[in-house]
């Protein structure tokens, strides 16, 4: 077992504290995530302000963001860090700095944990090779997004079962519940790191789009995941089963390259609206990651309505990459594992 930068133990090559992939983090870990992330929402915020005060925490950004970018950064000047952030469009990257050289950079800037989001997969993990900081994946091209998936499940398990039991969580968490997610499944790194974690709480996860978006070679996801197509099949099952969840997911033009779809015909069988949801699954929780397409893969009144848990999301995000901060940066809830 080797020690990480800040004195965490770790089995990984990488920086304690790191959040590469949802599959590193066993369930008591995610546990101790919403544990933490539990504890820092009720805390004062001048005690909060106090928790990373005078630390140093970059955000790389290689792609657009609003949400991820947002939440991070306000997550880290409310707990007392000073911030930076650095994109590819206003820094040496568009003069063809590397990834390493910008990582090194920014170490040698006093940064000590980098937020990167990147156009490639496995970006973040080489920069935690390199860098030797803790680095938080914050959407790496197809790959993953993992702590999209945390604050998934934490809107989740406060929407189902309200917030006294989003504080902890084990294998039988998510017993019963059905995820269906649908979309763009193939170019989904939010579907990725869902369809990894939700399972291992007991949730079952339903893949559905069309084939061109969730190719058959999708399986082998794991255990728990499905492929199905029939969306209002879908729904239904997941509402007969007990618990439904519908997680919808936005066509990502620019990752399609090339390949072509008929629009009306996607949102027939895809879309979710008011009818079909009344229709199938009148219960069901409906989640977006965002950025949302109105009228394409979920309508205004559907991703306004009493079932919608789109904004919830949003604030989730900010409570749960505060406490993957206060991880990355080895105190709070995490000091406990310190040797
Ligand atoms: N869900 C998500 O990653 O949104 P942003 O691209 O706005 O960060």
């Amino acid at each position: 077992m080797a020690q990480g930068s800040h004195g965490l133990m770790t089995t990984s090559k990488y920086a304690a504290g790191s959040l590469l992939s949802i599959a590193d983090l066993p369930v008591a870990e995610v546990s101790a995530v919403l544990a933490e992330t539990a504890r820092l929402e009720t805390m004062p915020q001048s005690e909060r302000a106090k928790m990373l005060a005078g630390r140093r925490v970059a955000l790389l950004f290689y792609e657009s963001s609003t949400r991820t970018r947002t939440s991070f950064e306000l997550a880290a000047k409310s707990l007392g860090a000073t911030t930076t952030l650095v994109s590819d469009k206003s820094s040496s990257i568009e003069k063809g700095e590397s990834l390493k050289d910008t990582g090194l950079t920014l170490r040698a800037l006093g940064a000590e944990c980098i937020i990167l989001r990147h156009p490639a997969s496995g970006a973040p993990f080489l920069l935690a090779r390199e860098t030797g900081l803790p680095v938080l994946n914050a959407g790496d091209g197809m790959h993953e997004h993992p702590s999209q998936a945390l604050l998934d499940l934490r809107t989740m398990l406060t929407r189902l079962y309200g917030s006294e039991r989003a504080a902890a969580v084990n294998a039988a968490s998510l017993r019963g519940v059905t995820v269906v997610i649908t979309g763009d499944i193939l170019h989904s790194r939010v579907a990725r790191s869902n369809a990894m974690l939700l399972p291992r709480l007991g949730a079952k996860v339903l893949l559905c789009g069309p084939e061109r978006l969730l190719p058959e070679d999708a399986r082998g996801l794991g255990e728990g995941v499905e492929i199905v197509r029939d969306f209002d099949g879908a729904l239904r099952r997941a509402c007969s089963e007990g618990l439904a969840v519908a997680m919808m997911l936005r066509i990502q033009k620019e990752r399609l390259a090339g390949l072509e779809l008929n629009l009306g015909d996607y949102i027939a069988r895809y879309q979710l609206n008011a009818e079909r949801l009344a229709a199938c699954a009148p219960e069901a929780l409906v989640m977006h990651p965002g950025p949302m397409i109105r009228g394409m893969e979920i309508t205004g009144d559907v991703a306004d309505g009493a079932n919608s848990a789109i904004e919830d999301q949003v604030t989730h995000g900010l409570a749960v990459r505060s406490a993957l901060l206060v991880r990355a940066l080895g105190v709070g809830g995490f000091e406990s594992v310190r040797v």
